[in-house]
């Protein structure tokens, strides 16, 4: 399976991040978002992510100028996924939103396209479902920033084919990332341990055990990690950690998985951290 072109859904933070890897490791990337706004604004962040790699002497201005060159904008989902080899989805955390986006990149793609999801938590069998390609639908879960991070989580839905399989493992290596094989179950792997350990931190927050900078103190400083999980869920953006754990709590149906209200509560306020300016702490 040779796949040189990509299509890219969704121009958000995960979007721009699979588009700008996808076209450094030299595929001719077509990213698409909703309006032209939100496209022109994805293909801005990766201009200004390669122009600071550029200034700090990591990239060529030759090069920054050649990826910038097969990376293509698209507002049309006709013209932006007709002619893929793979297609990796990265909109909103929401099942219907995703299932409706499946079921038209099915009728537009070509026959041979692997249409792969970057869902935090949702269910790849369901999606696959809607979809006349069922083994031709696969999770390839990037990690945030994708640009810095290495892993890949590759998630197999119960119908996808070995030779699928077998062929983004080997994309996800292309990209500079280190592939990880995990089953379709809610939050897969990353999210079903990393998103309950962020909502205890908003619990604790929430009973006042401790204020939020002791809470990231604690767990930087005690537990070796690089990020405050308070800070980290801001940076992963609350309406997404919010959305992951309804997965959970859906998906196995245990009251071990209940959204912290502190989190609904900043979600309905539209604080949905770093990228609204606000959420746990305030960023210019
Ligand atoms: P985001 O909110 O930054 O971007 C989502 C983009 O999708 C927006 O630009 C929006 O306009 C667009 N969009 C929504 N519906 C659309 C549609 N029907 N067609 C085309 N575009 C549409 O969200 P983010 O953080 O980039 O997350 C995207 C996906 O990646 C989610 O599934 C999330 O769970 C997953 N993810 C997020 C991570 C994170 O740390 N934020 C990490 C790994 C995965």
């Amino acid at each position: 399976m040779s796949i040189q072109q990509m299509t890219v859904i969704g121009a958000g933070q995960m979007g721009a991040g699979i588009a700008q890897v996808a076209a450094q490791a030299g595929l001719s990337v077509r990213l698409h978002d909703l309006s032209e706004k939100q496209v022109e604004q994805g293909i801005a962040v990766i201009a200004n992510n390669l122009a600071r790699q550029v200034e700090k002497g990591r990239m060529e201005e030759r090069e920054w100028a050649a990826v910038l060159e097969r990376l293509q904008g698209e507002v049309d989902l006709e013209k932006a996924a007709g002619q893929a080899d793979i297609v990796v989805e990265a909109v909103v955390e929401n099942l219907a939103v995703k299932t409706d986006l499946f079921r038209r990149l099915d009728a537009i793609c070509p026959a041979h396209a692997i249409l792969a999801s970057n869902t935090s938590s949702l269910p790849i069998t369901e999606i696959a479902a809607v979809t006349k390609r069922p083994e031709h639908v696969i999770g390839m879960h990037f990690m945030n920033p994708v640009p810095v991070m290495k892993l890949v989580e590759v998630i197999r839905g119960l119908a996808t084919s070995e030779a699928v399989f077998q062929a983004v493992e080997a994309l996800a290596r292309d990209l500079g990332k280190t592939p990880v094989e995990v089953n379709d179950f809610p939050g897969f792997i990353s999210n079903r341990i990393l998103m309950p350990m962020i909502n205890e931190a908003i619990y604790a927050l929430y009973e006042g055990v401790a204020d939020k900078e002791a809470i990231d103190e604690v767990m930087k400083l005690g537990m070796n990690h690089p990020m405050g999980p308070l800070t980290l869920a801001d940076f992963i953006g609350l309406d997404t950690c919010l959305f992951i754990m309804e997965t959970l709590h859906e998906g196995f149906g245990d009251s071990k998985y209940r959204p912290c209200p502190l989190l609904r509560k900043y979600v309905k306020a539209g604080w949905l951290g770093r990228k609204t300016g606000r959420g746990f702490y305030t960023y210019e």
